[in-house]
């Protein structure tokens, strides 16, 4: 790649122009997957262009949930024959998704157009993209934390138990000090309404406060709902085999919170993030 190449590839890398979701959690099992499949779902009705990026390599993951099939893997864009649009798998009901069984993950030493060929499949998905949303894996020795530094919202979910919340507390406390984040997205999962989760919240930013310099922000809760458990039995995704649902409705609520923020774009580049992550 020749000099001025580099610089417009630079200039470009600065502004990413997507809007970047992580949602973790301290714990397995609290929702995530759900969580990010619906609100992709829901972005998509109100028009965007939404890309689920499985970063989750577990066994309920969003092929499994979607019942999608892989054809083509990180390993087949690094020797070029096959492109960032063929390892996504498209359309699915609207959504598309990086499969985790993609690779990505697993790649480990990169030589430099390696590294190269990646950041341009990023710079492209960004283009293509309104919102890019990464579902991780739980806890803070996976890759998760990572993840975190790409985000414009990071999304810590969980569940009311205090096993769940301690677990949430320890995740952020490692994100804070690993990358200095400062501001943390909550969701509360499997509560009765909207006012039990905002008291869990409250809860835990006290103790947040107090203790970990990070300004945490609610964005919501989500309803415990009997047809989140259907649908998933039946892979299908509640937003779409149960409209109007309880659950469905505080998606929605979630969603229009993240599409309705300002973002203030973090001086954060694809290439830093993606240096971060691979090295
Ligand atoms: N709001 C909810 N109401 C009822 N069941 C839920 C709800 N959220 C999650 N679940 C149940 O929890 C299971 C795990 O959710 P999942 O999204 O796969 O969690 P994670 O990705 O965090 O491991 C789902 O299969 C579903 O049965
Ligand atoms: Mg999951």
């Amino acid at each position: 790649m020749d000099q001025a190449q580099n610089l417009r590839k630079m200039a470009w890398d600065n502004k990413r122009s997507a809007v970047y979701v992580t949602v973790s959690s301290g714990k397995g099992g609290v929702g995530k997957t759900n969580m990010a499949v619906n609100i992709a779902y829901s972005l998509v009705g109100d028009g965007k262009k939404v890309l689920v990026f499985d970063a989750d390599l577990g066994l309920a993951n969003v092929d499994v949930l979607l019942n999608v099939t892989v054809n083509k893997t990180v390993k087949d864009l690094l020797e070029k024959k096959a492109k960032i649009e063929d390892i996504i798998v498209k359309n699915v009901g609207g959504v598309d998704i990086f499969p985790a069984s993609s690779g990505f993950l697993r790649l480990t030493t990169l030589s430099d157009e390696d590294y190269d060929i990646l950041t341009d499949a990023f710079i492209k998905m960004d283009k293509m993209y309104d919102v890019i949303i990464f579902d991780t894996g739980a806890g803070i020795s996976e890759n998760v934390i990572k993840f975190a530094t790409l985000a414009d919202f990071f999304i810590v979910i969980t569940q009311p138990e205090p096993t769940a919340v301690t677990d949430a507390y320890a995740l952020m406390k490692v994100v804070k000090s690993e990358y200095n984040i400062d501001k943390m997205f909550v969701v509360i999962n499997r509560v009765k309404d909207e006012s039990a989760g905002k008291k869990v919240f409250d809860n835990l930013q006290k103790v947040v406060d107090k203790f970990l310099q990070i300004k945490l922000e609610w964005l919501g809760s989500l309803r415990e709902d009997p047809a989140v458990l259907k649908a998933v039995r039946n892979q299908k995704v509640v937003f779409n085999s149960h409209p109007g649902c309880g659950y469905v409705k505080d998606i929605d609520k979630i969603a229009s919170r993240i599409i309705g923020r300002k973002v203030d774009v973090k001086n954060n580049k694809i290439s830093n993030f993606l240096k971060r992550f691979l090295s």
